[in-house]
């Protein structure tokens, strides 16, 4: 059993936590504890605080010393003398904001059942997930308000969302209606968040908490580059190896919000859920309004073990069963190979020779439709540009098929060139507020995916080529974020609920297209990194992890990103130097060496390198399908951090699961003369197992390359006579036991 319920407590147990919370005086649900699981008691009078402060409201004249103010609440509500940030918050049919949702009951429902409209979790393999439904009512309303808990016992994880229904007569609405609340019982934690631009997303920021509100948020239309959902609060002496973080992270990709509040008494206060800044939801008699699903994780053991946790259990419960284990092909994109100028026998000869190298996708990148040259034009036209491909996108695929490779293609669905075909037909359809300019970005616009014929259209244009071109993989890009946000098809108050009904049309695109053409493999992407979360995940197991392909920027990218993703989402691609983003001239081993550390691709044009480059990469691909269930699925490990110190070192590892294959690396950024001597120190070995190190004859016990570690010799043998930079380079160790 991992839901224990006594008498007005709930007491969620996995593996190794334990959440409880409880039916407070009130009738409101209280929270007691999160962490390291405990054993279960009928009570847990230490847990709560009551204690009488002057001047703080108190819910009733007879119990001065219940204090919302001071109480560590499950789901608060504003207004009833709980002044931090709320969960949620109401309006009547009067005007009143004041809400109190009295528990009524609670179900426990065996697995985890999907939600209808957003992409969320689930429990296909009977992996013993439960679910707790906490049913609460406010009588003035007549609005209930179901807190579910979806406990997944052996990942450590608990997935919490919540959803109002209206068994009023009149409508409300909702202001503000986020997923997660926890209130902490100290402040003691480090927030670690995942922050950048465009082509520098999600580098680790670690600050420790200070009084008042800390966010990190989106309010872009998409979960952005900026910012990330993936938010940890460690304990200020908690590394990768040891101690107690928490892990938040929302399945939602367009704008949230990601909270701290430290209060008073210096008690934390996270939430998680959609952005209240342009949200608002009228809920009529009858409705009800569902919110994205959160998933919280705890573990004592370190960062390392908390990615992992969270990141076993989106393979396992959050992507599509079909892809989450299947391996990822190699494969080869032409956009900065070509970037517009391409037509058949240019993108044929770049798969022929593809293929020689092992490659086995070919992925069509922008500027196969409409007219497109440049990227001024042609964005919701869906047919083959005639005057590069006259013979149509079929027949590139049959060529590309006929070479036994599979064949990719791009698309940006969401968006619209003024210069379009579908804009001189719908200029109805492009988001923008009456009366208003519209603000091009990319020299683009965006199309109103709340309206269900927009929907229609881009389901019928990308099924119409799935089948015609039998497409194995699709790259779904969205390219800039949403201004005047409105749409025509809303009335003047259901307006601000744009934003999240441009998601469920997102959404509900996706899910057509997945179901129907369940074979199709898609990644999303967005100008690179810009809707790297869970919501995407969901429907595209992989993702382009940025537009940045030099190896420095990109080391540091996966760096950051895996603390919240496992490698099978990262999309890694080795592309030509001088690198387009930097100008920066890396080896191609090292290009290699960090693009093994996910789903391995290939963007340059092949037919222009030399020789010797091709057989590299002949070898590269060969090396990454003799270690691809490692990259993929192994359990990865971060090592030496590359936002520590001066930064100029990085490495990290993989292991299979039996801890007797493991592939490590470590990249120096520049060199140094005479450094610091370093020792590499592996994780997850066996420490009795005899291991063997590639190009290494001495026989290490696994105790003793995790604890004394394998001495990495520096780079440069001399400061004399060298001919060779090795600046940018990087070191694989491949380390299997013997037996
Ligand atoms: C942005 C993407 O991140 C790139 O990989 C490429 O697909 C371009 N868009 C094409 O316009």
């Amino acid at each position: 059993m991992s839901i224990l319920v006594k008498e007005h407590q709930f007491h969620l147990q996995t593996d190794h936590t334990s959440y409880i919370f409880h039916v407070m005086a009130n009738g409101e649900l209280g929270q007691l504890y999160y962490g390291q699981r405990i054993h279960d008691q009928p009570a847990f009078p230490e847990l709560t605080v009551r204690e009488e402060h002057g001047a703080i409201p108190a819910w009733r004249l007879d119990q001065p010393d219940f204090q919302p103010e001071t109480l560590k609440q499950e789901f608060a509500s504003l207004g009833k003398g709980d002044y931090r940030d709320p969960a949620f918050q109401i309006t009547g049919p009067d005007g009143s904001r004041i809400s109190e949702f009295r528990y009524q009951d609670y179900r426990i429902i065996p697995g985890k059942q999907r939600l209808t409209e957003l992409p969320s979790t689930f429990d296909d393999s009977d992996d013993d997930a439960q679910t707790l439904v906490i049913t609460l009512v406010d009588a003035v309303t007549n609005l209930t308000l179901t807190l579910n808990y979806a406990v997944f016992p052996h990942q450590d994880v608990i997935v919490r969302s919540a959803q109002f229904t209206n068994q009023g007569q009149q409508t409300v609405t909702l202001n503000r209606a986020l997923s997660l609340q926890l209130d902490l019982p100290d402040a003691n934690y480090d927030l670690l968040q995942f922050s950048g631009s465009w082509a520098r997303e999600r580098h680790l920021v670690r600050q420790p908490l200070r009084s008042g509100i800390q966010s990190v948020g989106s309010l872009r239309g998409a979960s952005s580059h900026q910012q990330n959902p993936f938010i940890a609060l460690a304990r200020p002496d908690t590394n990768e190896d040891q101690g107690a973080a928490f892990g938040f992270n929302l399945v939602y990709s367009g704008n949230f919000l990601d909270q701290v509040e430290v209060d008073a008494f210096d008690t934390a206060r996270v939430l998680t859920g959609i952005n209240p800044t342009e949200f608002g939801w009228q809920l009529a008699a009858g409705q009800h309004f569902q919110t994205p699903e959160a998933v919280l994780s705890y573990t004592s053991a370190g960062l390392n073990q908390l990615s992992q946790q969270m990141g076993t259990f989106y393979q396992h419960h959050l992507v599509n069963p079909r892809f989450a284990q299947q391996p990822r092909p190699v494969l080869i994109n032409n956009w900065e190979g070509t970037y517009f100028d391409f037509d058949e026998d240019k993108l044929t000869a770049i798969a022929r020779e593809a293929k020689q190298l092992g490659i086995e996708m070919f992925v069509l990148d922008d500027g196969w439709f409409g007219h497109r040259d440049d990227d001024t034009t042609s964005l919701g036209d869906w047919d083959v540009y005639a005057a590069k491909l006259p013979n149509g996108i079929a027949h590139l695929a049959d060529r590309i098929h006929g070479l036994d490779l599979q064949f990719g293609l791009w698309f940006e669905p969401e968006m619209i060139s003024i210069d379009s075909d579908l804009y001189r037909a719908h200029p109805d359809w492009t988001v923008v507020a009456p009366q208003r300019e519209m603000t091009p970005g990319r020299n683009q616009f965006v199309l109103d995916m709340a309206n269900p014929a927009v929907v229609d259209y881009l389901y019928g244009k990308i099924s119409k080529l799935i089948k015609e071109a039998h497409l194995d993989y699709i790259k779904w890009d969205m390219n800039r974020n949403i201004t005047e946000s409105f749409s025509d098809t809303l009335p003047a108050e259901r307006q601000a609920e744009f934003a999240h009904r441009y998601m469920l049309g997102v959404y509900q695109l996706y899910a057509r297209l997945t179901t129907d053409y369940p074979h199709v493999l898609f990644e999303s992407c967005a100008s690179g990194g810009g809707r790297f979360d869970l919501g995407m995940m969901y429907y595209a197991p992989q993702a382009w992890t940025s537009d940045d392909t030099d190896a420095v920027e990109r080391l540091r990218i996966q760096y950051g990103t895996s603390y919240g993703y496992p490698l099978a989402m990262m999309g890694a691609h080795v592309s030509a130097v001088p690198n387009d983003q930097t100008g920066r001239i890396t080896p191609l081993e090292t290009r290699a060496a960090v693009a093994y550390f996910g789903d391995l691709g290939y963007e340059l044009d092949v037919t222009k390198c030399s020789a010797e480059e091709k057989a590299a990469i002949k070898a590269q691909v060969a090396f990454y399908k003799a270690h691809r269930e490692l990259f993929q699925q192994g359990t990865f490990y971060r090592l030496d951090n590359p936002f520590a110190g001066d930064g100029n070192v990085g490495s990290w590892q993989v292991v299979s699961d039996d801890g007797r294959h493991a592939v490590a690396a470590r990249y120096q950024i520049l060199n140094q003369p005479n450094p610091a001597y370093h020792r590499l120190y592996l994780r997850g070995l066996q420490p009795d197992q005899r291991y063997q190190v590639a190009g290494d004859d001495h026989v290490y016990f696994g105790d003793e390359l995790m604890h004394a570690g394998l001495f990495v010799p520096h780079l440069l043998g001399t400061t004399q006579g060298v001919e060779a930079s090795t600046d940018f380079s990087a070191r694989v160790f491949v380390i299997d036991a013997i037996d």
